[in-house]
């Protein structure tokens, strides 16, 4: 965990908005994930839409981790931060199929999640370049509807009901299927959810010959909310490898387990610092505005998402209640009455549990630049992406 005088440090040296990254955090949550799946074949794929900046990326490949990539431009990052193609997941979704093509001549994993492309796949390639299919197993599960996508009315996947579908298709095309992959949700905490995953996905695997892989997606629940728990990787690991075994000794068959967590890799490494601009006392209300909005952390307004902000420059201050508000021409609210030592103009406010889905889903709403990224490695401090400027905001504008 980074201490307050060196966040404050940061925020000093660099300004605000600020993200700040600590590389031994990642690292232990990598670590962790090792340990507590020692006991199944498994492999950790970081899905990289959560963070995609190439000096994190390159702390994953350095671990040892493969990746997970949604878009061919994450390919492109992947390929860059040192991840070879065999450690490369393509799993995007509603995609043409000249990005799967894109894909294959990068020779990354290929992960395929509708009926149409495996076919078009299959007629292209043959048996050729073996695939990954992400099945939708039509399990309800996830922190909130808008980052559920293993349910019946998803448009993730190619539904478990429609395996005889998929044999169809490998019939007529030859298409080789070794992998088979699930995603039901990010912020699960309830193991049974990935217990009865994989159990619906080990009935499905009778029907193909060529399989090596189960890919289990990502989803692991980080705690956001000081009384809160994540999910409990070492039981999880327990139940997995319990059946995994089961299944091993009843079927004779072993597979290969690949996980891609994107929020557990990232999430508690990454701080983001902001300063507040304005107090304002209203009738029922007192805001603290501060330098920053939405565009820069969307997390709170989309997904009533709650993020730890502590008044990191007055601790001491006495307990008062705040709406803290971003500087957007709408509602831009990051947290309604929260305590909060007494804030004061200019002191800075930190974010906990911002690495994830933070500066990766930032924009230039307003025309405001995007913050600068700050990496922590040991005693050094490093900035990995310079605060943006007008000119970041003009390039590519054509002018007359
Ligand atoms: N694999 C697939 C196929 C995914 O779609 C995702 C996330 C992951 C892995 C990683 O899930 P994680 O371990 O990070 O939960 N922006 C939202 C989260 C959206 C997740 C989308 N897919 C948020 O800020 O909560």
């Amino acid at each position: 965990m980074l201490s307050n005088d060196i966040l404050l440090n940061a925020a000093g040296r660099f300004g605000t908005p600020l993200y700040v990254y600590d590389e031994a955090q990642i690292n232990i949550q990598y670590a962790s994930l090792k340990q507590a799946f020692r006991r199944s074949d498994v492999k950790i794929f970081y899905a990289c839409k959560a963070l995609t900046n190439v000096n994190i990326l390159k702390i994953l490949a350095q671990q040892g981790s493969g990746i997970d990539c949604v878009s061919i431009n994450e390919v492109q990052l992947a390929l860059k931060a040192g991840f070879t193609a065999d450690r490369i997941i393509f799993t995007p979704n509603s995609v043409a199929f000249d990005e799967y093509l894109e894909a294959t001549a990068l020779n990354v994993n290929i992960n395929i999640d509708n009926l149409s492309l495996l076919e078009e796949f299959g007629n292209h390639f043959g048996d050729g370049y073996p695939v990954i299919i992400r099945l939708n197993p039509h399990i309800m599960a996830g922190g909130n509807i808008k980052i559920s996508t293993g349910h019946v009315d998803s448009k993730f996947g190619i539904s478990i009901e429609q395996v005889q579908q998929i044999r169809d298709v490998m019939e007529r095309t030859k298409v080789s299927v070794k992998g088979l992959h699930i995603h039901t949700g990010s912020e699960i905490k309830d193991l049974e959810v990935f217990v009865k995953g994989l159990e619906l996905v080990l009935e499905t695997t009778q029907f193909f010959p060529d399989l090596t892989i189960i890919d289990l997606g990502g989803g692991f629940k980080v705690p956001y909310k000081p009384d809160e728990v994540g999910t409990d990787m070492e039981a999880l690991g327990e139940k997995l490898a319990d059946a995994f075994e089961a299944f091993q000794q009843s079927s004779g068959k072993k597979f290969q387990v690949w996980f891609e967590p994107g929020k557990y890799l990232v999430s508690q490494a990454g701080y983001f610092l902001v300063r507040a601009n304005i107090i304002k006392q209203g009738p029922s209300r007192t805001f603290v505005g501060v330098n920053s909005g939405f565009n820069h952390l969307i997390r709170p307004m989309f997904y009533d998402a709650y993020h730890k902000i502590t008044n990191i420059s007055h601790t001491e201050g006495e307990l008062k209640t705040y709406n803290i508000v971003g500087n957007i021409c709408e509602t831009d609210t990051f947290a309604w009455d929260r305590e909060l030592n007494e804030v004061r103009p200019n002191d800075i406010l930190l974010f906990n549990n911002a690495g994830a889905y933070g500066f990766e889903m930032s924009s230039r709403f307003n025309s405001r630049c995007r913050p600068a990224e700050v990496l922590v490695s040991g005693d050094a401090m490093k900035l990995i992406r310079r605060r943006e400027n007008l000119e970041d905001i003009l390039q590519g504008v054509i002018l007359d």
